[in-house]
């Protein structure tokens, strides 16, 4: 089992993550914590809290973070996951409180229990694991590794040179790349590989569970967002990013020095250069490969 926290900013993409941290038999899911990103820490909270109630998982805990970058004012996506960060989907507010003490504090205190051991999946702006590094620099050696969904060698999504999370804080992104702790940058190079079509979900209409309803709602909605924009695919970003240390077999990863921008012009670019850090890229990701770890988990799931 692999203990992983996963940091999001819940967000449609961030929502299927979490159903998949919690449907997948190798996951031990030892906390969440949020970060305003997709939309604001309000919402991408109460998000979080709410797709666990969904599915009955209202125990597991989570914690706030940061509410806006290390140095910049907050650029957040309504366009794609719709104003509150959920698409068009209203949901059950969940009886469950948020914990009271910060994310980053969280994951400190999980890391030093636990050293050696946990994996933090972050898949929203790394604003968050910035503030875990910098403010707790002597548990970085008691992280097992870091796993971002972010960036890209092959052109941006927020902008032609970045991809969202890393554009949105690039000064953050810059700390955690250079901070040596084991990373894997899974960017759109890997995650664009994996375009799901509306009938390659049409299997988890016949699942009868809290978990496959829940996500054939999000996917819907997804696609009604895609469809005003023209587009005939969704992708699930944040679910690759989360099983990379996982489904090693999926993924073709190479090395690369890698660094951030933080120039106006080019801001969020993850550039391959020189003076970089030597950073694991995913660079190919096996698409068929991914669809089948989507059945196998939902088609498994009691939830
Ligand atoms: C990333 O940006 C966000 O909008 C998604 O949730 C994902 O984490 C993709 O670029
Ligand atoms: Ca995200």
């Amino acid at each position: 089992m692999k203990k992983i926290i996963l940091d999001c900013d819940t967000g449609l993409d961030d929502a299927v993550a979490i159903i998949n941290a919690v449907a997948d038999k190798e996951i031990k899911l030892m906390g969440i914590t949020t970060v305003a990103g997709n939309v604001n820490l309000e919402y991408t909270t109460r998000n979080t809290l709410d797709i666990l109630y969904s599915i009955g998982e209202e125990g597991i805990g989570v914690y706030k973070g940061e509410k806006k970058p290390l140095a910049r004012e907050l650029h957040t996506a309504e366009d794609f996951h719709g104003k509150s960060g959920i698409g068009d989907l209203v949901l059950k507010r969940s009886p469950a409180d948020i914990k009271s003490i910060h994310a980053a504090e969280y994951m400190a205190k999980t890391i030093s229990d636990n050293p050696g051991d946990i994996i933090i999946a972050a898949v929203g702006p790394l604003t968050n694991v910035a503030l875990l590094l910098t403010k707790y620099p002597e548990i970085k050696k008691d992280i097992k590794e870091i796993n971002v969904m972010g960036g890209s060698l092959c052109g941006g999504n927020a902008t032609q040179f970045a991809e969202f999370n890393i554009y949105a804080d690039p000064e953050a992104a810059e700390i955690v790349f250079s901070s040596e702790v084991p990373l894997t940058m899974v960017g759109l190079d890997a995650t664009m590989k994996a375009k799901f079509q509306k009938k390659d979900l049409d299997f988890l209409r016949e699942e009868k569970n809290s978990r496959s309803s829940m996500t054939v709602k999000i996917f819907d909605s997804m696609f009604r967002i895609r469809d005003s924009q023209g587009k005939d695919f969704v992708v699930f970003h944040d679910s690759i990013a989360l099983i990379a240390s996982l489904k090693n077999e999926l993924f073709t990863f190479e090395n690369h020095p890698i660094m951030i921008s933080t120039d106006s012009k080019t801001r969020g670019e993850t550039r391959v250069h020189e003076k970089g850090q030597k950073i694991k890229v995913a660079v190919g990701f096996d698409s068929e490969g991914f669809k089948n770890y989507m059945k196998d988990i939902f088609g498994n799931s009691e939830g």
